[in-house]
């Protein structure tokens, strides 16, 4: 594997597998590598014959300077799991490199990027459109990876997509979890032992709120969800909403949507963390 700074060497590299006919997989991260980073690696060597994961912590999509801060960088062992998954390119640039200049570019996809995360992290999707979209004319990738853990986020890149008409296909990769359910998040190395062990009730309150759909409203439903996750001394819910999986409108009844999907965002210990999860229904 090949670790790049430069957008000119990066180009290089990709021109000269081009005119060989290889196709190009691209996966966007900020680093501190876990499990499902790898599974979009690996889902991506299988299906491309280059494969560029870019490691960048893009500060223009973080509204909370001290998310950005402590923020766990650990480049040098994400570089060995990206060897080990077989990816062929390592992209780490500095932030010089990626903004030679203040990005002024404003991405506006509502309701996409202004309900949920869009309205607790205002600017947060318009960062993640100005990297995201120079990583897409960087590399120009025939495929990019993204993770439904942040099931919002693929909702504004595609978006995004068709607006900008970038000729690529973006590819959806299911949650990778931990063994006891917590979805698996670079945030999570920042928890304290015991705020580890009551993460996990975030996903089994979603899991069990299926069952219990069937029989109630989607208003009880959202209820149902929040009052198990607040009974729980050291987590709180931020919003629970329940909407239209390509919207992301709110529904109001189960059948208003041909796919629905209930998102939450739940601050976990004294810090604190912010967790993020979703269940289709
Ligand atoms: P980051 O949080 O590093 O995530 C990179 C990719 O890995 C995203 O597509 C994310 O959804 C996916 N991912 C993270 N945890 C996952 C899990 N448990 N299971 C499956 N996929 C998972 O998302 C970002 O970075 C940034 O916003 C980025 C798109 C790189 C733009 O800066």
């Amino acid at each position: 594997m090949k670790t790049i700074h430069t957008i000119q060497e990066l180009r290089a590299e990709l021109s000269a597998a081009r005119a060989a006919g290889k196709s190009v997989g691209l996966v966007p991260t900020m680093g501190a590598l876990h499990a499902g980073h790898a599974s979009l690696v690996r889902r991506s060597v299988s299906e491309n014959d280059v494969t560029v994961v870019s490691i960048f912590l893009n500060p223009t999509q973080f509204n909370d300077k001290n998310d950005l801060a402590r923020y766990p960088r650990t480049l040098e062992a994400d570089c060995r799991l990206l060897e080990e998954c077989g990816a062929q390119i390592a992209f780490a640039p500095s932030v010089e490199e990626v903004y030679p200049e203040p990005d002024t570019r404003h991405f506006s996809y509502p309701p996409t990027d202004s309900v949920m995360e869009g309205a607790m992290r205002p600017g947060h999707f318009n960062g993640v459109c100005q990297i995201v979209s120079k990583l897409f004319m960087f590399v120009e990738p025939d495929r990019a990876y993204f993770g439904e853990k942040d099931f919002q986020q693929i909702a504004v890149i595609r978006r995004m997509v068709a607006d900008l008409g970038f000729k690529l296909q973006i590819v959806p990769c299911p949650v990778v979890r931990e063994a006891d359910g917590l979805a698996m998040s670079s945030r999570n190395t920042l928890l304290a032992p015991a705020e580890r062990a009551i993460a996990p009730q975030i996903y089994a309150a979603l899991s069990a709120s299926r069952d219990f759909a069937k029989s109630h409203s989607v208003a009880q439903t959202r209820e149902y969800v929040e009052a198990r996750i607040n009974a729980i001394e050291g987590l709180e819910v931020e919003y629970y909403s329940i909407v239209d999986a390509d919207s992301l409108a709110d529904v109001t009844n189960w059948n208003d949507a041909a796919s629905v999907v209930g998102c939450i965002t739940v601050y976990c210990g004294s810090k604190p963390i912010r967790l993020i999860d979703h269940i289709h229904y």
